[in-house]
């Protein structure tokens, strides 16, 4: 656990580095060239950074519940890193937000309209979002927050609703079909959707991990003894997999769960 939060962190050190100097850089020489790949935090046209304790004022129970959140693990309450991992990496410099006392779209970013400020740091989500089956977010149909809490402890946690995977209950809020409780359930859910989906998007229909039946094999392939055979649930299977994927084929097309067939035929 400890030392794959490590590897994780690695590119982020390595951009927040960046982001760090390239600011410094920015306010010692204002002729410097900065590249593409550098993260820019939103701008706000004549507004300087003042740091997240300044907005503790009008926004205590954010300013409060930030601390324990993924994106604050860099701040320190030192100027060079306001920008670049605290409230304003997000919103963008706040002190003429302050100035005019606050407001609705009063000099400040809000990424919950506007995916592009998560998009700044998180560069390789807009390939994601880019693939042929994709949610539709770039769109402007929906946004990082609907299954993402910018603030909170945990990132992915919907405040209320039990029963599922933590993950779940964000796509439960738009995809009832497959979240409702069945008779026969498939115990394959019990690991979450992105068993089989890619959250962001995929180059698979229906946003699968895997195009093919593999999808499923993955859990439900046994011991071959002879090769030629392919076992699942002691069924001889062979002859099958030729007609079609398993949910394809209409061998199993309830494969979320299924109110009436054990063997989720339908
Ligand atoms: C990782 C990016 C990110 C950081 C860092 C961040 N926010 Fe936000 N903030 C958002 C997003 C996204 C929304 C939109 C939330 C929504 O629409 O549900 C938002 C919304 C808000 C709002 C509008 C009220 C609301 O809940 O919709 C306020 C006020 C706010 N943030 C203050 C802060 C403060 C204060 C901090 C630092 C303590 C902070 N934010 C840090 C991303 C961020
Ligand atoms: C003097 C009080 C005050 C301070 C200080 C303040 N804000 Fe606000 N802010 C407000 C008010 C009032 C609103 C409008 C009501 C709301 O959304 O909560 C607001 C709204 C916002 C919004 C939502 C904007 C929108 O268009 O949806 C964000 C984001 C935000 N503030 C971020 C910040 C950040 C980041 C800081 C610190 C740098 C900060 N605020 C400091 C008063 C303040
Ligand atoms: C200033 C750069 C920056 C911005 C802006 C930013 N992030 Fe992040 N994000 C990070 C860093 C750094 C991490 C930490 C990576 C880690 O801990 O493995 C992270 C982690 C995450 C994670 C993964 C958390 C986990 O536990 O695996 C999610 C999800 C995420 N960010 C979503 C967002 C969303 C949504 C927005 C916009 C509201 C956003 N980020 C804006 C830098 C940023
Ligand atoms: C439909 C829901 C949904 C939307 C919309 C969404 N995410 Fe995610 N995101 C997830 C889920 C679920 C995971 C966990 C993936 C996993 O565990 O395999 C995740 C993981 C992440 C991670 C960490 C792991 C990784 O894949 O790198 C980051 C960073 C992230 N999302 C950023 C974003 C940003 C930025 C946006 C908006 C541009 C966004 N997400 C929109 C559901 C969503
Ligand atoms: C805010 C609403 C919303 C949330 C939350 C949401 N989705 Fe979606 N989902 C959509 C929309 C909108 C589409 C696109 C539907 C279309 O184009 O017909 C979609 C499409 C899909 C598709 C492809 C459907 C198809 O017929 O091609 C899958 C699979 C999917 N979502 C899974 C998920 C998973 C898994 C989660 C949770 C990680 C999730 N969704 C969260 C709104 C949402
Ligand atoms: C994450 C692992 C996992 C994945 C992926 C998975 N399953 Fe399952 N599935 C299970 C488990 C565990 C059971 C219950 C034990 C058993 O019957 O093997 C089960 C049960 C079933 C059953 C009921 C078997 C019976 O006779 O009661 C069917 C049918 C089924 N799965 C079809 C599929 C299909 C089709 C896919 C691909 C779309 C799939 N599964 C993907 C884990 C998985
Ligand atoms: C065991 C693998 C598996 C898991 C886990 C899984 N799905 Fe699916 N899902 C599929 C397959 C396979 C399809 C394609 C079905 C088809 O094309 O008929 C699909 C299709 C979909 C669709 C498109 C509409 C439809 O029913 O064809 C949506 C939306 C969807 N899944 C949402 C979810 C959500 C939300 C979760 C988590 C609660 C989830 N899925 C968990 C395998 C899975």
């Amino acid at each position: 656990m400890h030392s794959s939060r490590l590897k994780d962190w690695a590119p982020f050190s390595f951009l927040i580095a960046c982001a760090i100097s390239t600011l410094l850089l920015l306010s010692s020489s204002s002729c410097s060239s900065t590249t593409r790949s550098v993260v820019v935090p939103p701008q706000v046209e004549g507004a300087h950074y003042v740091g997240n304790q300044k907005c503790e004022d009008c926004h205590a129970e954010i300013t409060r519940q930030f601390p324990g959140s993924v994106h604050s693990r860099f701040f320190k309450e030192d100027e060079s890193y306001h920008g670049v991992s605290g409230c304003e990496s997000c919103h963008g410099a706040g002190s003429k937000h302050i100035q005019a006392g606050g407001g609705k779209n009063v000099f400040i970013h809000n990424p919950g309209k506007d995916p592009q400020p998560c998009l700044e740091c998180h560069q390789e989500k807009h390939a994601e979002f880019s693939l042929p089956q994709h949610h539709p977010v770039l769109e402007g149909q929906m946004n990082c927050v609907d299954c993402h809490d910018p603030h909170g402890r945990d990132i992915f946690k919907q405040p209320g609703g039990l029963g599922l995977a933590r993950q779940d209950q964000q796509c439960a809020q738009c995809h009832r079909e497959q979240t409702r409780s069945f008779v026969f359930v498939h115990e394959g859910m019990q690991d979450g959707c992105t068993t089989c989906h890619q959250p962001h998007g995929s180059i698979h229909d229906k946003m699968l991990t895997q195009r093919d039946s593999n999808l499923c094999l993955r859990c439900h392939s046994q011991m071959q003894f002879d090769p030629s055979q392919v076992l699942v649930g002691k069924v001889d299977h062979s002859a099958f997999l030729s007609m079609g994927t398993c949910w394809t084929a209409g061998c199993h097309t309830a494969v979320h769960g299924s109110m009436v067939n054990p063997r989720l035929l339908y």
